[in-house]
């Protein structure tokens, strides 16, 4: 087992019988959707809600069955991955361009549990670029003002097109290096117009599980 999947599957083992689970988006996302269809094909009775078409995608190859967010009245558990995630357990997620719904599922979850191989924890967020979520009308000028914020910009691109978010929006990966004050710098970029969210996830986190190359996982909460 490598360190994503030692964090996937110790994140399984919280999940018990008529949860409502949140399915997160990601490499290290993925391995916990595998590990739960083997729970389900098993016998274990869940209902899950996704975070991306992608995920859903891959959850109804493993049937699992998911519903819309709008169908249940809250998350019990919500399991997603994170590309940065400092001590204080605040994270930069989005690397795979779903922070808008990650953001969404996490909010609306009893219990958010953090999985990542421990490679992900820093000392200051930052230097994994901060994806930001705007809506593609005067995108420029967004990003003009994203950049005052003292980062540089760039206007998320793949197989050489605009790449498009699942709620048709543009993402902005913002280079600041360092970002000293996660809470603030979270408010001020979703007081630009045309931001619809950011991918810093300040205390939102109830439990952070980092896997080890050697299998070995540690859990913090
Ligand atoms: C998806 O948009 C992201 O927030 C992922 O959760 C994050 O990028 C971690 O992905 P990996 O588990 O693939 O590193």
């Amino acid at each position: 087992m490598n360190a994503k999947q030692a964090a996937a599957f110790k994140a399984v083992e919280y999940i018990k019988k008529g949860m409502v689970i949140g399915l997160g988006t990601g490499s290290t996302a993925y391995w916990a959707i595998q590990y739960q269809a083997e729970r389900v094909k098993q016998g274990l009775q869940v209902t899950t809600v996704a975070t991306s078409a992608e995920t859903e995608k891959i959850a109804l190859q493993c049937n699992i069955p998911v519903v819309s967010l709008d169908s249940v009245e809250y998350i019990d558990i919500d399991i997603d991955g994170a590309d940065e995630i400092d001590a204080d357990m605040n994270l930069v997620k989005g690397g795979g361009g779903a922070l808008l719904r990650e953001k969404i599922v996490a909010s609306a979850s009893r219990a958010f549990i953090v999985i990542a191989g421990d490679s992900k924890r820093v000392e200051v967020l930052g230097k994994f670029p901060l994806p930001v979520e705007i809506i593609p009308f005067g995108w420029q000028h967004t990003a003009r003002q994203l950049a005052a914020l003292g980062c540089s910009t760039s206007l998320r691109e793949k197989d050489a097109k605009i790449f498009i978010t699942d709620n048709g929006n543009y993402i902005i990966d913002c280079h600041f290096g360092a970002i000293a004050e996660p809470a603030v710098l979270e408010q001020q970029i979703n007081n630009i117009p045309g931001v619809v969210d950011n991918g810093l996830f300040v205390k939102m986190a109830t439990r952070v599980i980092l896997g080890c190359d050697d299998g070995t996982v540690k859990v913090f909460s």
